[in-house]
């Protein structure tokens, strides 16, 4: 008889990752690897590659972490996209083959909605408005009539992808953000009243949507004309993280919801976090972040969907379970309350 939980396998970028929920629906830490660039940006057949050859590995890790064997695994839920199509194939094809082999059912999942619904289980909130800022993804979206909907987005690359480019200009390796936010602290330890005059970048918010690619070459032009590179770090999360604390703002006020839930791996930026629950007191809602562990890509918070989509009778036949690397987050539809 097969067991009772369900593995999550992400593999949608730079990370692999194996992950677990109980019969209940509750999560355990992940199995991961990410691959990091010694010099440039990820390159998708590398980074598959890498994910190839630690499948046996982090499988075999997350069941030793659990003191559990594979009879004990009744379902595999992978994510099927969005994200870079050698990745994506790796870990269906990793899917794929376990729940062949152990004879479960396969559920190919949209990584966007595990975001959100890892960030649900882990918060406690009801019905948020999501804030989700990752590398390949900057969106506010609210549910609504069975679906996440996109209420405002990037037009061009995404919140932590700027993040990381800046970096890189600068000889930070992947990933940019976490070093982005311990240079803006060492620039306020020594500025503990900073003026942002000198430091201006432009504006990001159009509507309700969002753009970052003119303020990461505004970043660059003031660390050529001079200004230290610390102040900038400290500038550029300001302008970017208030801009997206804005239409999430907006996104409160045009929808009545009362709760902010952040996700993604930018959602581990402490500063981001700060300004969305000053925003949230300002107008008496509340916000919510998961521990950092759940905000990066994780193969829990894809397990955790499989077992909702598991619960609400759907599973992916073979047939069905190629990959889709444009998947959109309000292309599926959320049966579970
Ligand atoms: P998605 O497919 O959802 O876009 P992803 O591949 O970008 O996900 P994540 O793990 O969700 O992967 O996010 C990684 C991003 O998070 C990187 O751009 C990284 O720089 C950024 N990041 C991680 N920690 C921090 C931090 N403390 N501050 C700012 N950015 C951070
Ligand atoms: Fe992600």
């Amino acid at each position: 008889m097969a067991g009772e939980w369900t593995l999550g396998i992400e593999s949608t970028a730079h990370t692999f990752s194996f992950g677990l929920v109980d019969g209940e629906g509750k999560p355990r830490p992940s199995a991961s690897d990410t691959i990091r660039p010694s010099e440039g940006g990820i390159h998708p057949r590398e980074a598959a590659d890498h994910h190839v050859e630690l499948s046996t590995t982090l499988f075999s890790k997350i069941l030793e972490d659990n003191d559990l064997t594979p009879s004990d695994i009744g379902a595999i839920a992978y994510s099927q996209g969005p994200g870079m199509g050698a990745c994506l194939r790796t870990g269906a094809a990793a899917a794929r083959t376990i729940s062949t082999h152990l004879n479960v059912p396969l559920i190919g999942v949209n990584h966007c909605v595990a975001h959100i619904e890892i960030g649900r289980e882990q918060c406690g909130c009801d019905d948020p408005i999501l804030l989700y800022v990752s590398g390949g993804n900057t969106q506010v979206i609210a549910r609504l009539d069975g679906r996440y909907r996109v209420l405002g987005e990037t037009l061009d690359i995404g919140i932590g992808n700027m993040l990381d480019k800046f970096a890189r200009k600068h000889g930070i390796p992947f990933p940019g953000g976490p070093v982005i936010e311990k240079k803006a602290l060492e620039w306020l330890k020594e500025n503990p009243n900073p003026s942002l005059e000198g430091l201006e970048l432009p504006y990001a918010v159009h509507g309700m949507d969002l753009a970052f690619s003119g303020i990461m070459s505004a970043a660059n032009k003031l660390v050529s004309n001079g200004k230290p590179f610390e102040a900038v770090c400290w500038s550029l999360q300001e302008h970017a993280f208030a801009a997206c604390i804005e239409v999430a703002e907006r996104a409160l006020a045009h929808t009545g919801k009362t709760e902010i839930l952040l996700g993604g791996g930018v959602a581990c930026n402490q500063r981001i976090r700060d300004m969305s629950s000053i925003m949230c007191e300002e107008r008496g809602a509340s916000s919510h972040c998961p521990p950092r562990m759940y905000c990066i890509d994780n193969g829990t918070m894809i397990a955790r969907l499989g077992w909702l989509e598991l619960n609400h009778g759907r599973t992916t036949s073979l047939l069905q379970s190629g990959i889709d690397q444009e998947l959109r987050t309000d292309q599926t539809p959320i049966s579970w309350p």
